[in-house]
Parts: C-alpha cells; sequence; structure tokens
C-alpha cells in the first residue's frame, strides 16, 4: 500500500492506472478510520481493481464554532486498517496541498436540498464537502467512489452534484454500520465519556420507537416528533439539535407521511453532536 501525500503523486500513480484500464473505487474520509469506514472501502474492493482512500480533515466544511481543531486523527492507525482491507493508496494532503492560497474563491454550492436537516443547522457545511469533494473527484478521476448512509443528506447533496455536473463517477451509498448495542459508528463517539457514551443509545431508541409507531399506523409527523423527544430527553446530557421526517427523495420535510421518508436527527449529547437515521418504504393504498 502506498501512502501519498502530494497531488502531483497521486495524479502519477492514477495516469498510471489509467493506462492499463484499471477502474479505481475511491472512499473519501477525514480518517480516524472505525468499521464504518471499513464497511465502504470493503465495498469499494469488491467492485475495483484499485481502491485509494483519502483521509482529509476538511477545513472548509467546519464551522467557526465547530470541532476542528480537536477532530481526532491517527494516520498511523488509519494506515494499518486500510492495509488490512487491501486498499492500494492512502491519499492523505495536507491544508496547504489542497488549499494553497489563504482564501479560496471557487465554491461548488448545492442549492434547496442543502437547506434543511444538517444544512440548516450548518451554513456553509455542505458547500465545502461539495467543494473537497469535487476536488477529489478531479484530483483522482473514480470510476466510482463509496458515501455512508450514515451521513444521509451527505450522499443525497453528493449524488444531486454529480448529476447536475456530469461528473463522469458512479456514487455508491452503504448502509450504517453500527456498534453492538446499535449507536451508529463514528469518528466523533471517541469523544463521549462513559455515561454519555450510555446516553447516547436514545438516538437508536427514538428512532425504534418511530418504526414501531408507524407500523402501528401513526403517519402524522409531529405526533412521531414528540414522542421520539420524549425519549431523547430522559437523558439529562441531551440537546436536540433537530428531529424532522422528510421525503426521501428532495427532503422536503412532510406532516403527514403518505410516502416514503427519512427520518434524522442530531443531537447533542454533552459537547458532541451526534447523528442518526432511518428509511421508511412506504406502501402507497
Ligand atoms: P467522514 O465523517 O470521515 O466519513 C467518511 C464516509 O464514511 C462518509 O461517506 C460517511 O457517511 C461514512 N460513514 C461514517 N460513519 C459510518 C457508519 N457508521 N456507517 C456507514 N458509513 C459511515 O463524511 C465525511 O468524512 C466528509 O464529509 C467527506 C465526505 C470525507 C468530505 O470531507
Amino acid at each position: 500500500m502506498k501512502l501519498l501525500k502530494s497531488i502531483e503523486e497521486v495524479r502519477e500513480y492514477i495516469l498510471n492506472c489509467k493506462n492499463k484500464n484499471f477502474s479505481i473505487g475511491l472512499v473519501p474520509t477525514m480518517g480516524y478510520l472505525h468499521e464504518g469506514h471499513g464497511s465502504l472501502i470493503k465495498q469499494a474492493r469488491k467492485n475495483n481493481d484499485k481502491v485509494v482512500v483519502s483521509i482529509f480533515v476538511n477545513p472548509i466544511q467546519f464551522g467557526p464554532t465547530e470541532d476542528l481543531s480537536t477532530y481526532p486523527r491517527d494516520l498511523e492507525k488509519d494506515s494499518l486498517f486500510c492495509e488490512s482491507l487491501g486498499v492500494d493508496v492512502i491519499f492523505a494532503p495536507s491544508s496547504k496541498k489542497m488549499y494553497p492560497s489563504n482564501s479560496i474563491s471557487t465554491f461548488v454550492t448545492v442549492n434547496n436540498i442543502t437547506e434543511v436537516l444538517c444544512g440548516a443547522k450548518r451554513p456553509g457545511h455542505f458547500q465545502g464537502v461539495c467543494t473537497v469533494v469535487s476536488k477529489l473527484f478531479n484530483i483522482i478521476s473514480p470510476t466510482r467512489a463509496y458515501f455512508g448512509e450514515k451521513d444521509y443528506q451527505q450522499l443525497t447533496v453528493i449524488k444531486t452534484m454529480v448529476k447536475e455536473l456530469n461528473f463522469p463517477v458512479e456514487i455508491i451509498g452503504c448502509p450504517i454500520v453500527r456498534e453492538d448495542d446499535l449507536l451508529a459508528k463514528s469518528s466523533r463517539n471517541s469523544y463521549l465519556s462513559n455515561t454519555e457514551r450510555q446516553d447516547a443509545l436514545v438516538l437508536y431508541k427514538s428512532l425504534l420507537k418511530c418504526k414501531d409507531l408507524i407500523s402501528t399506523g401513526e403517519f402524522i409527523t409531529a405526533n412521531i416528533k414528540k414522542e421520539m423527544e420524549a425519549i431523547i430527553h430522559s437523558v439529562s446530557s441531551s440537546k436536540i439539535d433537530y428531529i424532522d421526517i422528510v421525503d426521501t427523495n428532495n427532503l422536503m420535510p412532510v406532516e403527514l407521511i403518505n410516502h416514503d421518508v427519512l427520518v434524522a436527527l442530531a443531537v447533542y449529547i454533552g459537547e458532541t453532536r451526534l447523528i442518526d437515521n432511518m428509511t421508511f418504504k412506504i406502501k402507497e393504498a
């Protein structure tokens, strides 16, 4: 496995692959890898001749009060993890390499679907994500790129960007990977104290409650959200950022569930912001 830190080096590697007609699977990450990232890598390994994992904590997708400086990093451990999964290349550029000038003036913006859910709470976040992912697509020219449904809105935004800007890449969504107690795996789980780690289970419990309610015929989203809120508030460390029930395709809020929906939530447990979601297929009457 190669660890490449410059754009020139990775471009040379990619050119060589393209000359041999190799397909390339890209897994974009911010590192501190866990089995969630692992599932994307395994999928990429199955479908492509070469697998590139990018590890870059992208400063422009963090808000001014967010955790850029404390975001966990461990390139050595990540390298061992990637090697064990048969990754061919880790691309781990510095911020200086990705953003050489202090101010950048070109951004990629997807409107509408970025104005709800996490996008509404984290202004500029998806612009930062779309810009860095576009740069990675331009540098690596992957055949396929892999994203987790854990960040469902991110996956939808990237699919929209790729379609509307005609990026020649296939976007593959992969299911959420969870811990044994069903907390969604996340690099940010490492911030949680033991008590907070326990409290964090309310996110999934509230989604299970939602599942229960829908299966027994409760389709009024206000009622469902109220019950979910009660579960979240059962632990004192929690603060709800949002709980939303939206149309799976356009991410617009729905009041009455009569077609497929995404139930998504962001909750602070102590200082740590966690997200989770579940999708529901609704049979039309
Ligand atoms: P990061 O949070 O490191 O996540 C990288 C990829 O792993 C994302 O596609 C995310 O959805 C997926 N992932 C994380 N936890 C997962 C889990 N428990 N199950 C399944 N997939 C999971 O998302 C980012 O980085 C960045 O925004 C990035 C796309 C790299 C742009 O900077």
